[in-house]
This record gives C-alpha cells, structure tokens and sequence, in this order.
C-alpha cells in the first residue's frame, strides 16, 4: 500500500523551504515573475511538460500517467496582498507593503510537494493531471485570465480541484462541503445627486448625506425582510464618501460596498431589491441615485458526489482528523470560473495553532499559521488525485 502521508511528512523540508522563500518574496497579483519562475523551473526539473505565461503570470504543468484516463484540473493560487507584514517572523516579508496574509505562498509550496509525490507515483496514475499554479486570486481575476488563454482546454479537464488553507479552525482539522461553498460576490457603487448649498440652508439644499444615510438604513432590509431566514445573503456598505468642509452640504455622495449570496435566485432578488431600494429611497428624498452592479465571482458550489468522495480519501488518510461538512464562507473565490464549467470540490485545511499565537484571520497584518497544514493539504490532495485516476 502506498503512503502518501509519509511521503508528504518527508518532503516536508522542501514544502516549509519553498513556503518561506515565496513568504519572504511576496508579489502582487499578476505580477508573480518570481514566484512563477521558481513554479517553473521545479516543474521543469521533475520533467514535466510546462507552459508558463498562461493568464499572464499563470503556469500550467501537465503530468501524464502510465494509463490512460480522465483529465483532473489541480489549482493553487500563487499571489501576495498590499499589506505591511507585522508577524516579526524569521522569514517575513523583505518587500514592504506587499504580504502573504491568506496563505498563498503556502498554497504554491502544497502545489509543488503534490507535483513531487504524483511524479513518483505516475506508474499508479490512468489519466492525466493538470497543474494550475494560478495569479491574483485577490479580486483582480487571474482565474478568468487563465480560463481565456484556454486552461480549460487542451486537454479539457473533467474534474477539478483546490484547496485553501484555513486559519479559523486548528491545524489538523479538516473541511469538506458538500454544495455551496463560497459565496458569489458582486460589488455596488451608488452615486446619490442632491442639490449643495450651504450648511446653515438646509431647505434651500437637498441633501444627498441624508439621503445616503436613509439609504443605508433601508438596504438592512433586503437580508432582513425580503431573504428566506433559512438562506443567506450579505450587504454591506464598507465606503460613503461625500463633502469637505463642515459647512457645505455637497451635491453627491457616493456609496460602495459587497453583496454576497449563494444561490443564482436569491442573488437575483437581492440585486433586484437593492437597485429598488436605493433608487426609490433616494427619489423619495428628492436626489437621483445611479446604481451600478459589478458581478466579481460567481458562488463555489462544490460537485456533491465527488466531495463524498473526497471525504472518503480524507477520512482514510487522517483517521483521527475532525473534518466538517458544513464549513461555509461568505468571503469569495475566484476559483468559482474553473468550477462554472469544471465539476469540482474545493476543500479547506485547517492552519491555526492557539498555543503558538498563529491564530490571525486571513488578510491580517499578523497572519501567519502552523506549517504541519502544509503536509496534510499536500498528502490529502495527492492522495485524491491518486484515488481519482487508480
Ligand atoms: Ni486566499
């Protein structure tokens, strides 16, 4: 019987290297140049056929079994945030203002270390392995950018998969979700135009700060009085931004912010019940509202059968792991356009460890998390590619 833990725990030296050196190297979205070399050049020395450029700064490596079979698609995402690094760890960040704090670096190093044990293990191996080292996951579309330089064809995957290290649950514990997964994300801006005029003037003004704020108010509503209780939505408004001075009362504001939801109808109807509200509320306070929706991701809904599957390797693996099939996130994945067309699961891997204060939240100046998660992210991915193509 093959042990990919085992294999996994001794590559873990390779794993923790790669995964300072990316924390020490971070780049933004799209412009992993570094980052992307290193994906490269290990790829290439395994002997696998590489193609880089793909989405800009994507790299796709294909690993080809023995036998022949299905095609499965692997993603890792490779890209840092403008964030100013505050763990004071050895291998912290050298570029200022640019941060692994979501755990990317760690998502390549795990992509690599899979690469590694497959490579070993092609003899076992009836099909074929798309490797996916993605760019800027971080909302700047690098998903997309890979889609339209065609990593959905070519061969054309039948399954994929990806993961994420997870830093609200401890090292060790596992999540795999059947369904929704991810929310879908869709950003708003509302322009509310009043008239300005001056702040001792009111009725000689209207007033779009009033308006705005009667807005917010209004928009509680939609999650509140309009979706079903046993489903969920967000909105937030995270920016209102009108006037200067203390005196005037200025001619617009502008309001902007997120709206996440799982499924397609209820994203349909909260869009719809937003435009209502904040065009409506504003017409009754005498100003125009301009809305304007911009869909980001759509909702990572992972394949039900093959996230039973995934379970079973899980729970094969990591007896003694504590994996969860209802773990959910309103945050977003872009991850979300490969699964659009792609049957997929997307599963997370527990990364915080209390005792040694490696507990901040994702996209915190202090993230940082227990590098055992790279191992178990590593062994459990590789085994589910095995299991897939045996
Ligand atoms: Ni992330």
């Amino acid at each position: 019987m093959i042990d990919i833990k085992g294999e996994a725990q001794e590559l873990f030296p390779y794993t923790r290297d790669l995964r300072r050196d990316f924390h020490r190297h971070p780049e933004l979205g799209f412009q992993e140049v570094r980052t992307a070399g290193i994906v490269a050049r290990e790829l290439t020395e395994m002997g696998l056929e590489v193609s880089t450029g793909i989405g800009k700064t994507g790299v796709v490596a294909t690993l080809e079994g023995a036998r022949s079979g299905p095609v499965l698609l692997v993603r890792f995402d490779m890209d840092a945030l403008p964030i100013q690094e505050e763990t004071g760890a050895e291998y912290a960040s050298q570029t200022p203002g640019v941060m692994h704090a979501c755990g990317h670096d760690g998502h390549t190093a795990i992509g690599l270390t899979v690469a590694k044990i497959l490579d070993a293990h092609k003899d076992d191996l009836g099909g074929t392995v798309k490797l996916v080292f993605q760019p800027a996951e971080e909302g700047l579309g690098g998903a997309e950018a890979m889609v339209a330089d065609g990593v959905l064809q070519q061969p054309k995957p039948e399954r994929s998969l990806s993961l994420h290290l997870w830093n609200d649950k401890p090292s060790g514990w596992i999540g795999i979700t059947p369904g929704p997964v991810m929310s879908a994300s869709d950003r708003f801006s509302v322009k509310i135009t009043g008239r300005g005029g001056h702040g001792a003037a009111p009725h000689l003004s209207i007033d779009p700060i009033v308006a705005g704020a009667q807005v917010i108010s209004a928009l509680q509503n939609i999650v509140s009085r309009n979706v079903d209780p046993l489903e969920s939505a967000v909105v937030t408004a995270t920016s209102m931004v009108g006037g200067e001075a203390f005196n005037v009362i200025p001619e617009s504001v502008e309001l902007r912010g997120t709206i996440r939801t799982f499924k397609p109808e209820i994203r349909d109807m909260v869009l719809e019940r937003f435009t209502e509200i904040a065009t409506g509320v504003s017409s009754a306070m005498g100003c125009q509202a301009e809305v304007e929706l911009k869909s980001i991701t759509p909702a990572v809904l992972n394949d039900p059968v093959l996230s039973e599957q995934v379970y079973e390797v899980a729970k094969s693996v990591f007896p003694q792991a504590e994996i969860s099939t209802v773990e959910r996130t309103m945050g977003s994945e872009d991850m979300a356009f490969m699964m659009a067309d792609i049957p997929g699961c997307y599963f997370f891997i527990g990364s915080a460890d209390h005792e040694r204060g490696l507990d901040a939240g994702h996209h915190h100046p202090k993230f940082d998390f227990n590098e055992d998660a790279l191992t178990t992210g590593a062994a459990l991915m590789a085994s589910v590619v095995l299991e897939f193509l045996k």
